[in-house]
């Protein structure tokens, strides 16, 4: 189980996350939603290790690991897709696919994983992570790294940014596979309805806080309506 209790972080005199707890269980799929800058990144990159917070800890499985390094928290089984995935000039993607798995993985077992995040294998085992290529395809690379890592806490920070809407739903069903097949803890972060659709639990953050917290049936139908409120104009139901 991962706890997040009481995380608070404030830059430039601005609070970004303000006292947030949270408890994700093993085998059970998360999604954060909210605002564009409402701290969701931010509180993904204080999991992970990238960011410290101001006060409050981070438990996994009864162990603090507030203050563990990014590789520390890597080996306990937590891994990170970025919502801007980074490009690594001169390291192919069978390189960073081994990198992330810990082993050095045969071209066949890297062009499983590519072939299930819906790239032709063949043809981006060999490519540099270089500016070459597509955003899609640097974000499929992306979730690539963190299947190739078995984790048991994968969190993705907006799996849906650059990929086209035709093949999102199969990178969904990868999601809920990985989930169900793993018994592991999923956070996505996404503003897609396909994805809150999978969901066990709903976060809804707003300003840095939870505003609502519970089961898919409890919190989306509030989140569509406010959508559906905010596109026509009026947000009068709140
Ligand atoms: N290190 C930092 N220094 C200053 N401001 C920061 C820092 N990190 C995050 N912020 C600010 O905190 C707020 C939350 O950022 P965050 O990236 O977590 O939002 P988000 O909910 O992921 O938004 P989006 O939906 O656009 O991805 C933003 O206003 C951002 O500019
Ligand atoms: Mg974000």
């Amino acid at each position: 189980m991962l706890e997040i209790k009481d995380i608070c972080f404030k830059r430039n005199n601005k609070i970004i996350l303000d006292h947030i707890t949270l408890q994700l269980h093993d085998d059970k799929f998360y999604v954060i939603t909210g605002p564009n800058g409402s701290g969701k990144s931010t509180l993904a990159k204080i999991i992970m290790g990238l960011e410290q917070p101001d006060s409050g800890t981070i438990l996994l499985n009864g162990q603090d690991i507030t203050r563990k390094s990014v590789d520390e928290r890597a080996k306990m089984g937590l891994a990170f897709a970025f919502q801007q995935p980074v490009r690594f000039k001169g390291i192919t993607v069978l390189d960073l696919l081994s990198y992330a798995s810990n082993e050095k993985l045969d071209r066949q077992k890297a062009c499983a994983i590519l072939t299930k995040v819906g790239l032709c294998a063949k043809e981006y085992v060999d490519r540099e992570v270089n500016a070459s290529l597509s955003g899609g395809e640097l974000k499929r690379i992306e979730i690539a790294t963190v299947l190739a890592r078995k984790p048991s806490v994968a969190i993705f920070d907006e799996p849906e940014a650059g990929i086209d809407l035709w093949s999102f739903q199969n990178l969904t069903n990868v999601f809920a596979k990985l989930q169900q097949e793993n018994k592991i803890t999923t956070l996505v972060i996404s503003h897609q309805e396909r994805i809150l659709n999978i969901a066990d639990n709903i976060i809804l953050l707003e300003k840095g806080q939870i505003k609502k917290m519970g089961s898919k049936e409890d919190v989306l139908p509030n989140i569509l309506r406010k959508a559906k409120c905010c596109a026509k104009g009026s947000d009068k139901d709140e």
